[in-house]
């Protein structure tokens, strides 16, 4: 099987679940279908709307490792995309990023309205946890009991929403004093890093893998993760709107401070390199059986969107 199959067999996987769970007739408890609908609909918009499903693939790649097949580490891909989701539905908000365009269609507050923005990401980040809680997730409740606690702790203050309050603050706030290298890399761990260093840690707690396992799938998604943000922040340098189907050269205009800011274009695609290289030296003990999240690596370090 190529990569781009396995990446395709992922998301059809990983989409039919979240198809599924959105549809539910209980979503939105007894409220009255009518007005029900308009913030189901934001939270289908910002889920079902396209979309590289990477954080499915890794989670369900890391779970093949160990023997635990696609269709069971399902419920734990659809998880992580919808707290993913969530992310970027609050982060294209007027009051973060003030971003018109995701996956090239309008953004969730753009097509409705701010406070459905909101409360379409709200409903998604606990629906995350809803389903990771339910027995189809996985039969052992110890299990599910750790991956709601990785994940809360990725998503939360010290993972996703930390990284995010960082990135703002230098927006927003002014930074008091030029932002090193060191403290962009921090960042970026929290921002980007937390939720794709769960995508491949999930896939160690589905499957029981040991400690050295789970820290080696660990170490990768940090790299992973880092390559990824390197990535993106050269894609909004680089890239142009219709292939990467969201506004770039925002960084640059807005003064951000990215490694690529700091850095210049050639030495952040010759840090992008040795991360990506960093990234395969974590998988070793996998030997061939991690091809396919070495080829994940090479995937987020060339992606034109
Ligand atoms: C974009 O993530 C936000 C970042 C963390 C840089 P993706 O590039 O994975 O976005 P989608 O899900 O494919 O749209
Ligand atoms: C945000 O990073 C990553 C999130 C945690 C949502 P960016 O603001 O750079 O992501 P894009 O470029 O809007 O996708
Ligand atoms: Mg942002
Ligand atoms: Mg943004
Ligand atoms: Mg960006």
């Amino acid at each position: 099987m190529t990569f781009a199959q396995s990446l395709s067999d992922a998301a059809r996987l990983t989409e039919a679940t979240l198809a599924h769970l959105l549809a539910e007739k209980t979503l939105m408890g007894e409220a009255p279908e009518a007005q029900a609908g308009r913030l189901i609909a934001a939270m289908r918009h910002a889920v079902l709307g396209g979309g590289k499903r990477v954080r499915p693939l890794l989670v369900i790649e890391s779970a093949a490792l160990f023997g635990v097949t696609a269709v069971q580490a399902a419920a734990t891909a659809a998880a992580l995309e919808l707290v993913h989701c969530y992310s970027l539905a609050h982060d294209d908000l007027p009051a973060m990023d003030n971003d018109e365009l995701r996956r090239g269609q309008p953004t969730v507050w753009k097509a409705y309205d701010e406070w459905t923005a909101i409360l379409a990401g709200d409903g998604l980040l606990t629906l995350a946890f809803d389903l990771l809680a339910r027995p189809e997730t996985h039969p052992d409740a110890d299990v599910r009991v750790a991956l709601v606690g990785a994940l809360a702790r990725a998503s939360g203050a010290a993972g996703m929403v930390g990284g995010q309050a960082l990135d703002l603050m230098a927006d927003k706030l002014g930074d008091p004093e030029r932002p090193t290298i060191e403290h962009i890399r921090q960042l970026q761990a929290m921002k980007t890093g937390a939720l794709l260093v769960f995508a491949c840690e999930a896939g160690a707690i589905l499957g029981r893998a040991s400690d050295v396992e789970r820290r080696a799938l660990v170490d990768f998604g940090a790299a992973l993760g880092f390559a990824f943000q390197i990535a993106d922040d050269l894609l909004d340098a680089e890239g142009d709107v219709a292939t990467v189907g969201k506004a770039v050269a925002k960084d640059a205009a807005a003064n951000k401070a990215t490694l690529v800011s700091l850095m210049g274009i050639a030495e952040a695609k010759a840090m992008l390199a040795r991360t990506e290289a960093a990234a395969n030296d974590a998988l070793a003990l996998f030997g061939a059986k991690a091809d396919v999240l070495r080829e994940a690596a090479r995937f987020v370090v060339n992606r034109k969107s």
